[in-house]
């Protein structure tokens, strides 16, 4: 794991990439955790800038793979929304995270329930957020893995409303980066990159945290090849770390702080 916290004790990492995708494995990681949080990459402060321009207060805000992380409590109490339901795959986590808010945050819910196969009716959130959940899943790029990931991604497209954003916080690994990019660029939705500001202290080794922003359109005959080509091209050409520069173009040449910018429209 990287991040600016510790990370958990040797015994409880996995053994081999495949372990990060087995719900068993999650079920032991929360159990021998216990009741500590332990945030997988990428903390509220340094995330908020990014979650602000596209998630809005009155948003559905969907958390795949919530973990027993305090961002959705973070964004719930600074008012950035309140209408969040997290999902995980472990029992013991939910669990966990069901006593932890009880009585404290009365719109948020956390819900024992797969990615891949989802109870939410289509088109039933504004947002899908993602931290960490993408790059368990996605261990390698062997065809079952990538089969996984599509059904996850034909999950979060199917509970998306047009005009709704799925938010991917990653380490953007080649694969996976890879993956996402041609993955919505050929629905054709617009994919864009965020380097998330602060994440790579390169004194403390820390890993450079990104945030891709896959934002869904009608799909219309004859245009994914374009939308890839516009956003697919430069991403391709420098994974896994983006300069901010291409962002700054990616938005329209925003270079001021993304929190004083006007919200997401
Ligand atoms: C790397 S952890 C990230 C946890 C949390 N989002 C964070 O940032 O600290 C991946 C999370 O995804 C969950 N997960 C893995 N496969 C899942 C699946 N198929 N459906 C729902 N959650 C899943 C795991 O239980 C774990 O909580």
């Amino acid at each position: 794991a990287a991040g600016s916290r510790p990370g958990p004790a040797m015994e409880l990492l996995p053994r081999g990439p495949a372990e990060f995708g087995s719900s068993r494995y999650w079920e032991r990681f929360f159990r021998q955790r216990g009741r500590r949080p332990f945030e997988w990459y990428g903390a509220f402060p340094e995330l908020c800038p990014v979650l602000r321009k596209y998630i809005r207060p009155r948003d559905k805000v969907l958390v795949v793979g919530c973990g027993n992380s305090e961002l959705s409590e973070q964004m719930y109490d600074t008012g950035m929304c309140e209408d969040i339901v997290n999902i995980d795959i472990s029992e013991a986590v939910i669990r966990q995270m069901q006593e932890r808010s009880t009585g404290k945050r009365p719109k948020m819910s956390y819900v024992l329930m797969d990615v891949l196969q989802m109870d939410f009716p289509d088109a039933h959130f504004q947002v899908v957020l993602d931290k960490g959940t993408l790059d368990a899943i996605l261990t390698d790029d062997e065809e079952a893995t990538l089969s996984k990931v599509d059904r996850m991604f034909a999950e979060v497209s199917r509970v998306l409303q047009v005009g709704g954003r799925y938010l991917c916080v990653s380490l953007a690994q080649a694969h996976v980066l890879k993956k996402a990019v041609e993955y919505f660029s050929q629905e054709g939705w617009v994919v864009r990159v965020h380097e998330v500001a602060g994440s790579g202290d390169e004194q403390q080794f820390v890993l450079p945290v990104f945030v891709y922003v896959m934002t869904k359109f009608k799909k219309i005959p004859g245009s994914a090849q374009q939308i890839l080509e516009i956003w697919g091209r430069r991403l391709l050409l420098s994974p896994p770390r983006l300069p901010q520069q291409q962002e700054r173009g990616a938005v329209g040449g925003q270079a001021a702080d993304p929190c004083a910018s006007p919200r997401y429209a």
